[in-house]
């Protein structure tokens, strides 16, 4: 562990620079791309009633007036992983479009209603849903958004899945999203505790993040064969997209705290909201005597912390080495990752590109 005493806090709130700098996303996103967001767009096509504007600008394609906006949404990271685990298997990227859609908007439902719970104001550098149109607007836009992901998966059949399979395929997507609303339970419980243990914040993290990003990769290798699953390999890839969303999410904590403009998102916001990311607790179960009193004390205030009291965490934060600690919490993952991705016989260039991902899960920046 490394540990850079500092009282400075300007000191304490930045983000170490890891392997590389200002890493973009991996070439395999923009082979994807255009088929991902063409489908996406699809999905609304047609769809008059209001509340669809919602999520046209939660999408990224619209203003708040509803004129074309020039931004993008997210980075499509879950359709994309779709794809790509679809051509791991040397499958038909048709037919894991429908499932590919459907992560997606599930992903975006669970934006719209965790601004909500983490009341944050802004996502994507733009005012979150709730922020705009109200509370019980964006609850039932969220809701709405939610089976418009149930009916894109659907569309399995049309693609040319077989019935059992895509069957199949939707009780694992509706089963992971539930995991993940289970996951921003205890995400919101632990707002409150005043401990919690290493081990309950990764069965958290597993379920609010970790399952959809598991769910992407194991349903893409699911339903692509053109001759039915491969089961064995669908099983590895499901193992593979576990470790790659526990990963994905010990960065967005690191991101959270030490995170900047880059995020879209205001920076500290984590250690404000009293959230139990990882980077809280580890400070709050290794700090000792005295300190760790006060740092009990400040997560103890009912409202958000004030600025003078998110100080004193980063700077404790930076006399234990925090940063590094969670850093190499996910290194560590990824190193079990990164072999079973090469005892496997992926499909053309897709072993290199998850190897590729991983390695961006671990410094990117936003
Ligand atoms: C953010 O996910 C929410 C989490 C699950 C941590 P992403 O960082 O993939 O979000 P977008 O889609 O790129 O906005
Ligand atoms: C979001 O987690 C996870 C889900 C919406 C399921 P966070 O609250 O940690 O993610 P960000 O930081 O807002 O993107
Ligand atoms: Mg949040
Ligand atoms: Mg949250």
């Amino acid at each position: 562990m490394n540990s850079t005493p500092s009282n400075s806090a300007e000191s304490s709130r930045n983000l170490k620079a890891g392997t590389k700098h200002a890493p973009s996303l991996p070439d395999f996103f923009t082979r994807y791309h255009d088929r991902i967001d063409e489908a996406l767009r699809a999905e609304l096509d047609g769809l008059e009633p209001a509340i669809y504007d919602i999520h046209r600008y939660y999408m990224g394609w619209q203003e708040i007036d509803g004129s074309d906006s020039m931004l993008t949404g997210g980075k499509r990271m879950r359709p994309t992983l779709a794809m790509l685990a679809a051509d791991a298997v040397g499958g038909d990227l048709d037919r894991a479009t429908p499932i590919a859609v459907a992560l997606e908007y599930v992903h975006n439902f669970s934006l719209i209603h965790d601004d909500i719970e983490d009341m944050d104001r802004v996502r994507h550098h733009r005012p979150t849903v709730w922020t705009i149109w109200g509370e019980p607007a964006a609850i039932v836009s969220g809701n709405a958004m939610l089976k418009i992901a149930d009916a894109a998966a659907w569309k399995l059949r049309s693609a040319g899945v077989d019935e059992a399979v895509a069957l199949e395929a939707q009780a694992e997507l509706t089963s992971h999203y539930l995991k993940m609303m289970e996951g921003q339970y205890l995400d919101i419980s632990f707002e409150t505790e005043e401990s919690v243990t290493v081990d309950q914040y990764l069965d958290m993290i597993e379920r609010k993040t970790g399952a959809l990003i598991e769910a992407s990769i194991y349903l893409g290798s699911l339903v692509a064969p053109r001759s039915g699953p491969v089961r064995r390999k669908a099983a590895a890839l499901k193992a593979i997209g576990n470790d790659i969303g526990r990963i994905f999410q010990i960065r967005d904590d690191v991101l959270g705290v030490w995170g900047g403009e880059e995020t879209g998102k205001p920076v500290g916001a984590d250690i404000k909201r009293k959230k139990k990311a990882l980077p809280a607790v580890h400070v709050l179960s290794t700090s000792t005597g005295a300190t760790a009193e006060r740092l009990r004390q400040i997560f103890r205030t009912k409202d958000d912390l004030e600025e003078e009291d998110v100080n004193v965490v980063l700077e404790e934060m930076e006399i234990l080495g925090t940063q590094d600690y969670c850093q190499a919490m996910a290194e560590q993952r990824w190193g079990n990752c990164k072999r079973m991705i090469e005892s496997l016989e992926l499909s053309g260039t897709t072993a290199g590109e998850f190897t590729e991902l991983g390695e961006f899960l671990l410094v990117r920046d936003s």
